[in-house]
């Protein structure tokens, strides 16, 4: 498709429950230390959302952030698209919960199932629909309260995960900006789905008082299996989107990856020879918030001035399916 208009990001905001769980109350719950998850992920705290708190409810908040620094109002979105796993409900979409919230209605929102690459997912479909001019601004969001499906009983996984929504409006750009999208890639390898998988609650084994007894409703991961492969992939994603364009890793003002794990992220970014100040991390304060992870920081790194107007931003993630992607903007 030959694209009439290009597409931006406008806009980000994010927000983060108030409730912190460090390593040491972890401690106290599983058999682990701090020293192991430190060294291991790390990663030292996380929030959790509170009981009445869902995602819905972090991304109005994150919403609201992204709509003010783009400039509009609700009624000038024309879709919302979410990335989540542990949506509201398991149907309807969080997105039509959203928009309902945002007091709009009467144009598509929906939700996209692809674990931490969420974001990077809906974004390259944002993408697709500003640049063949169907919309001009899409709320695309990744947002997860992953705490309300782990067993906290499983260490190989309690000690991973956090809860928090990232919102980034997607624009159609204008002639005179200078920011742009620059390249997207998205993939997966459905081979290896049953890595990471919810195993209940769905039409394959629906929820029964068993599957609730056994924890079946709760994240099953094979993490160590995951961890080669998530270098390996997010690698392949980023290469691709700088070849095609024919950059190189010294175009990149900044990589920002799905945080889950830091030794990933200091391995890819020593694969890919990208400087280590380059490459943002907030890790040690959120844990891995699955499809949140990459709106947060980018809005972090936005709004504390580290990426600005014109930066050429790297991002790229993998997570449940097995999902990657990664997208190549100039902010
Ligand atoms: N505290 C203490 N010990 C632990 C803990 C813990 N929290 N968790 C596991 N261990 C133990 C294991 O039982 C094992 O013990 P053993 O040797 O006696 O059997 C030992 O530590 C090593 O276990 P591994 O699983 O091999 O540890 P590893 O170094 O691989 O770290 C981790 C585990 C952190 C999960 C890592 O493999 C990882 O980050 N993988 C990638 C996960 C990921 O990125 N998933 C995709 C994204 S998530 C999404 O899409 C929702």
């Amino acid at each position: 498709m030959i694209a009439k208009y290009e597409a931006k990001i406008s806009g980000t905001g994010h927000y983060v429950p108030k409730k912190i769980l460090n390593n040491f109350d972890l401690e106290k719950i599983v058999d682990t230390s701090d020293e192991w998850i430190r060294t291991r992920t790390g990663m030292f705290e996380r929030r959790i959302a509170a009981e009445d708190e869902a995602v819905s409810d972090m991304a109005y908040h994150a919403t609201l952030d992204a709509l003010e620094m783009a400039g509009i109002k609700p009624k000038d979105l024309d879709m919302i698209i979410v990335g989540t796993i542990s949506g509201d409900h398991p149907f309807p979409a969080t997105a039509c919960v959203l928009q309902k919230r945002l007091g709009i209605k009467n144009f598509p929102a929906f939700d996209i199932s692809a674990g931490c690459t969420g974001w990077i997912y809906a974004a390259n479909v944002a993408k697709q629909y500003i640049e063949n001019g169907i919309a001009k601004n899409i709320l695309v969001i990744g947002a997860e309260t992953l705490s309300k499906i782990t067993n906290y009983k499983d260490r190989n996984t309690c000690v991973l995960f956090g809860d928090g929504a990232g919102a980034t409006i997607i624009s159609r750009a204008e002639k005179k900006d200078i920011s742009r999208f620059i390249d997207s890639e998205i993939t997966a390898d459905g081979t290896y789905y049953e890595l990471l998988v919810q195993h209940a609650g769905g039409s394959r084994m629906p929820a029964s008082h068993e599957t609730v007894d056994k924890n079946l409703h709760t994240v099953y991961m094979e993490g160590n299996k995951i961890f080669k492969l998530a270098i390996k992939s997010m690698y392949s994603v980023c290469d691709t989107v700088l070849k095609r364009n024919k950059m190189d890793v010294k175009s990149i003002d900044w990589l920002i990856t799905h945080q889950a794990n830091l030794r990933i992220i200091e391995a890819l970014g020593k694969k890919m020879k990208i400087d280590e100040n380059k490459v943002i991390v907030n890790i040690e304060k959120y844990g891995n918030t699955s499809a949140a992870t990459i709106p947060i920081a980018l809005d972090e790194a936005v709004r504390e001035g580290k990426v600005r107007k014109g930066d050429i931003v790297l991002m790229a993630s993998f997570g449940a399916g097995l999902t990657s992607g990664s997208l190549l903007i100039r902010f």
